[in-house]
């Protein structure tokens, strides 16, 4: 039985924290994971289990910590649903996957979404991320906005770097 509650960090973070290195990896391509990383990725969480405007989960099963869900809420000026809520962060603990997890803590985040006021809810995935891009393509998600990225400069012959033609 799977429940998905608040996130305590102090018995919490471990886990959470466990959960990260393959996140990070497999959305930014090329992250270098480190004792860097964790620390400033703990600050934020202490930043964000203040009462403001953002929300941290865990999914629980037989006392273990199997998922985590990082939400939050914006201003979205230029839309007719100014106030939106944004998925900053989910994952499942590999041996746990494709068993519901990572849809549970979603729906879980877009009711908590709801109740502060949001009525839409958007996130980033990397395009190589097939099985969070299916996840939220599986719950009704869709591609609004496109965000690109060109490589500047090539590596020459000598090794050094020269802007793209
Ligand atoms: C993305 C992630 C959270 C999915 O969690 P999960 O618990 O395995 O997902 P679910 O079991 O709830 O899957 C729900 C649906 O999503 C889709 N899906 C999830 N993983 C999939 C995969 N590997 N391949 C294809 N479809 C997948 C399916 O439609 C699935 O429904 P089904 O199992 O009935 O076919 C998990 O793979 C993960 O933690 N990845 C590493 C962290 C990460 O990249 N997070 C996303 C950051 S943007």
């Amino acid at each position: 039985m799977v429940r998905v509650r608040p996130m305590n960090l102090r018995l919490d973070g471990e886990a959470v924290l466990a959960l990260q290195q393959e996140t990070y990896c497999a959305n930014f391509p090329g992250f270098q994971y480190g004792i860097e990383f964790e620390r400033e990725f703990s600050r934020q969480l202490r930043h964000a289990e203040r009462p403001d405007r953002e929300e941290l989960f865990v999914a629980e099963m037989n006392g273990q910590v199997v998922g985590f869900l990082w939400m939050g809420t914006l201003l979205a000026e230029f839309s007719p649903e100014p106030v939106q809520a944004i998925v900053k962060n989910v994952s499942v603990a590999p041996e746990r996957r494709r068993q519901g997890i990572g849809r549970l803590l979603i729906q879980h985040g877009e009711s908590w979404a709801m109740a502060q006021g949001a009525r839409r809810v958007r996130l980033q995935v990397t395009v190589s991320n097939a099985a969070a891009v299916a996840l939220y393509h599986d719950l009704g998600y869709s591609v609004d906005r496109y965000e690109m990225t060109k490589p500047l400069g090539s590596v020459s012959e000598s090794g050094g770097l020269t802007p793209n033609g």
